[in-house]
């Protein structure tokens, strides 16, 4: 991951969204001192256990928000402007140069983050990331560093790092598990395993130091858990189920960071990387189709709704779990 070069995605309307800044600012992250009072909602069974919640500053919601409002202050919804709003957040995106990647970046823009930051390994972006460009803005790569300076000059820069995605990933198939190259296994793990560890490195140490908590969400697969039926990539198979104990690992050492660490599995959706295979193969669509009971392949913009729940406060108590967004494959 030594060639990573950062590019910056902002909002378009950056103007509108500043007015919305000024309301918004206050409200990421958590309070690590609010304490639930049997006010905010909670049973007096629950209460009297003493029991301790991390509430953000715009609690109570929900039905506790109905409970505490009156008519002269009535409650008002809070699901879409609140939990799963990404205002004023900073997040750094590895491998979003294109495919999921680029479309998760894109999602937590229109969330409303301030700013996110792609890398990926191209100086400049693609076709892919200049067509985003009509909806986003993007800063030309800055001089490329090693990832943890990367993390640690946007964290200067920013003041805070709120949303990792480990996206960049490669997969080299076509050897039996027996003569798999030593050095191609060696490269996949590079980039597969140990660049997703350093990526979520270089923004949880940010996280951790500007003690807001934060959300880093680790794209490994459903190869993690299961083996694609008729591939031969025991490299891709290995490194992603590394990725489902890594997020689990970082998960519980990070947690009282107030950091959550989550995977998300997707099945076979159509990127560059699959495009790869299914063009080339006739009969390969039809059949990783079949593999699954809604008989297709996924969208890139299908992930757009869980990784915007990921990095928001909508999924504040997940973490250590694995996501899976497979139609179904992993059902059969
Ligand atoms: N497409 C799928 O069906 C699918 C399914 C499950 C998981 N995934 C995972 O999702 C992630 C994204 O996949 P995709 O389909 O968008 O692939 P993609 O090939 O379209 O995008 C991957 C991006 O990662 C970048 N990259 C590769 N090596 C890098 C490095 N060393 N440093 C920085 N960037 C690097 C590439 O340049 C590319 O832009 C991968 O981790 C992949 O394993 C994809």
């Amino acid at each position: 991951m030594s060639g990573v070069a950062p590019v910056k995605l902002t909002q378009s309307l950056r103007s509108t969204r500043v007015s919305r800044l000024g309301i918004v600012a206050c409200r990421a992250g958590f309070c690590s001192s609010a304490i639930a009072r049997s006010a905010g909602g909670f049973p007096s069974s629950v209460s009297s256990q003493k029991q301790k919640t991390f509430l953000p500053p715009y609690a109570p919601v929900g039905v506790a928000a109905a409970r505490a409002a009156s008519p002269s202050s009535p409650a008002t919804p809070t699901l879409f402007e609140k939990e799963f709003s990404l205002s004023d957040r900073v997040a750094l995106v590895s491998g979003a140069n294109r495919g999921l990647g680029l479309e998760m970046s894109m999602a937590l823009v229109e969330a409303g983050a301030r700013v996110v930051y792609c890398l990926d390994l191209p100086q400049t972006p693609g076709d892919e990331f200049e067509k985003v460009k009509r909806h986003v803005r993007y800063f030309l790569p800055v001089a490329a560093e090693a990832l943890w300076k990367v993390g640690e000059s946007i964290g200067n820069k920013e003041g805070r790092m709120d949303v990792c995605i480990c996206a960049a990933g490669i997969v080299k198939p076509g050897h039996d598990c027996l003569d798999y190259p030593a050095q191609m296994f060696n490269d996949v793990m590079d980039v597969d395993v140990n660049g997703v560890l350093y990526t979520a490195q270089a923004a949880g140490r940010q996280m951790a130091r500007f003690g807001n908590g934060g959300s880093i969400i680790l794209i490994a697969s459903i190869s993690g858990s299961i083996t694609n039926m008729h591939q031969k990539v025991i490299s891709y198979n290995t490194s992603k189920s590394a990725v489902l104990q890594m997020g689990r690992s970082m998960a519980c050492e990070l947690a009282p960071k107030h950091i959550r660490v989550n995977t998300l599995s997707p099945g076979y959706i159509y990127t560059a990387l699959t495009a790869a295979f299914i063009d080339s193969q006739p009969g390969l669509r039809e059949e990783w189709s079949s593999q699954n009971p809604q008989n297709r392949l996924g969208r890139p913009d299908e992930l757009r709704g869980v990784v915007t729940w990921l990095a928001s406060d909508a999924s504040t108590y997940c973490t250590g779990s694995d996501i899976i967004v497979d139609g179904g494959h992993r059902a059969w």
